[in-house]
């Protein structure tokens, strides 16, 4: 092949300008040769003989007239069995081996594939000689911790392609463990690994389904008021500290998905560091496994510029979507895209791009909306269904929802959890604010039910600003029942408290008996109170019974006496039908 080098003639930050005499792709890949170091850089425009590339590693050095060799190949993940448990950097490279290779002060110019391929596997053939097969066809699998990891035919390889050999038992990642043929005789190798561009969706399947299956979160705010579908995008927008990465990970905890792949792009380095320590000691709410046996986790370091966090991304939804392709649900968490957002704008403003609203890129929602986009509940060739489910959390300057990648974000989520900071001041966790928050997806509850909910507690909401207006004199015993019943469902049922082992995770059949047990013996109940403090205390005592009642095992003996309890206590209370 010919020598594909270009030389550097402009170097702005993490943005180099590079004269090259053969044609460049765009997302191509070349490294900046400095010394004995190989940087790794990603076209990010051309501009006939100039292109500018992306430097995803501190440009510290680099001069003009340097040399760059380009690959030929787009911005590729590895992907085969041992991506589960894994943690990479915003490039793929396997931290772990990383860190036991150099030490904990990553080097530049260092990349490993994010696969180890001398690891062996025993593979189980699926299919024999002479079978024919697609691509994405099961030729067989291996046992990756507790799922069946299928190994696939390449999604880049043609069609009908007929199995010419295939080799069952252990092979390392360099074997080859089928050889496919096609109708002129030319042969393909497949291995337990295949490569594929992060840029490009993976599309080998049937068709894409509308996401009409509830995912349960076990988050009672969520499940019942603002659901989140298999295969549908939400977005958790809230200011600084008011719980979004606490928020992920209770739903990567207890959420009914195979697999989660989690995108750190924070830029803080304790941020980074805090994922690190804490996930791998997480219990997956599920199994009683460790949660990382089915977590595949990537994390932008801070050594790394902020390009990286857009390769992150990538990388990410890649790996989302390959397990998808066996038939599993995945859920892929990005916290925060607003840190990916601020990586596009530093990038174009370094390209001197004209600039769109608080100077982000103006492709700033068309980059937000394909990233979405890639989620999906798909029906694969073979009939079954597989899930990508996207999640990101979104940080505002100031908590203002208005600025651009809120904006942007909200106009392609099937489901928006904005965070108050109101609610989380006041500990009000997950601090959800109900009254902004909105779904489009269906709830597994009685729709009218639903509805009369957020009718309640927006007349609480505008009841108690009243009160603040004229006091509580100033307003009527009906009005202010109307107030405890919002504020008592709020903290009840909204409310979770999540160092509870019961409270943390509620399932659905329990949020389905607890939600029309306080519709219909409460919420629906007229009741009879002498004067505001009555119905006030009566409120207190039933509320302190109801938090109990959270903390009991579903049915056990303990939740069926307190039930009793509660509802002895309400009889009294009740108006009494003639
Ligand atoms: N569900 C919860 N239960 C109890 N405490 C919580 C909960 N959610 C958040 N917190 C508290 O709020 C703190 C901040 O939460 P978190 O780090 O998730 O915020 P954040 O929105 O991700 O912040 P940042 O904008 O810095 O990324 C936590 O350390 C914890 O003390
Ligand atoms: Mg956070």
């Amino acid at each position: 092949m010919e020598n594909r080098i270009g030389e550097i003639i402009k170097i702005n930050g993490n943005v180099i300008r590079v004269r090259v005499d053969f044609p460049v792709i765009q997302n191509e890949i070349g490294y900046v040769v400095l010394n004995e170091e190989r940087l790794k850089a990603e076209v990010i425009r051309i501009d006939y003989n100039y292109v500018d590339m992306q430097v995803f590693e501190s440009t510290a050095g680099i001069k003009i007239k340097d040399k760059v060799i380009f690959t030929n190949e787009l911005l590729s993940v590895d992907l085969g069995p041992g991506l589960l448990g894994e943690i990479f950097d915003g490039l793929g490279n396997p931290l772990t081996k990383i860190a036991n290779m150099y030490g904990f002060f990553l080097k530049r110019g260092v990349y490993l594939s994010s696969l180890d391929d001398e690891s062996k596997w025993e593979f189980f053939p699926l299919v024999k000689k002479n079978d024919t097969v697609m691509p994405a066809s099961f030729l067989g699998f291996v046992n990756e911790k507790i799922f069946k990891h299928y190994i696939m035919v390449p999604f880049n390889f043609p069609e009908n392609l007929v199995v010419e050999d295939i080799y069952p038992g252990e092979h390392n990642l360099k074997e080859v463990i089928a050889v496919l043929k096609d109708k002129d005789n030319k042969t393909y190798n497949c291995f337990l690994k295949q490569r594929w561009p992060v840029k490009i969706p993976i599309k080998c399947y049937q068709e894409k389904l509308k996401p009409s299956k509830t995912l349960t979160t076990k988050i009672r705010i969520i499940d019942s008021l603002f659901p989140i579908a298999l295969g549908g995008t939400y977005c958790i927008p809230g200011p600084f500290g008011s719980g979004k990465t606490v928020l992920q990970q209770l739903i990567s905890r207890h959420a009914d998905i195979d697999i989660v792949v989690l995108v750190a792009c924070g830029e803080r380095a304790g941020e980074v560091v805090e994922v690190l320590k804490t996930f791998p000691q997480l219990k997956d709410g599920r199994t009683n496994r460790p949660l990382i046996d089915r977590t595949v986790i990537i994390c932008n370091t801070s050594a790394m510029p902020v390009s990286a966090r857009d390769a992150s991304v990538y990388i990410g939804i890649t790996i989302a979507e390959y397990y998808r392709q066996m038939g599993l649900n995945v859920l892929l968490l990005a916290d925060s895209t607003s840190r990916w957002a601020q990586a596009m704008r530093e990038v174009s403003t370094r390209l001197e791009e004209i600039p769109g609203e608080e100077a982000f890129p103006a492709y700033l929602e068309s980059r937000i909306a394909s990233f979405y986009e890639r989620s999906g509940f798909v029906k694969l060739y073979n009939g079954e269904c597989g899930s990508v489910t996207i999640g990101g959390t979104v940080s505002p300057a100031g908590g203002n929802f208005e600025e651009p990648v809120t904006q942007a974000t909200l106009k392609v989520v099937g489901a928006f959890l904005g965070l108050s900071r109101e609610r989380a001041n006041a500990r009000k966790y997950p601090a959800i604010d109900p009254l902004i928050s909105w779904s489009k997806y269906d709830t597994f509850l009685d729709s009218e039910k639903v509805k009369y909910v957020y009718n309640l507690l927006h007349r609480s909401k505008d009841i108690e600003d009243m009160t603040k207006v004229v006091g509580l004199e100033g307003i009527s015993l009906a009005d202010y029942i109307t107030y405890l019943k919002g504020e008592f469902f709020d903290f009840v049922y909204l409310q979770q408290n999540a160092f509870d082992p019961i409270d943390e995770a509620t399932d659905r059949k329990r949020q389905e008996y607890v939600f029309n047990f306080i519709f219909s013996e409460i919420l629906d109940k007229e009741f009879n109170f002498s004067n505001k403090d009555d119905a006030l205390s009566f409120f207190q005592k039933l509320r302190q019974l109801f938090k109990t009642w959270n903390s009991s095992i579903f049915k056990s003996d303990e939740f069926l006496s307190l039930e009793e309890e509660i509802k002895n206590l309400l009889k009294e209370k009740y108006v009494q039908s003639l």
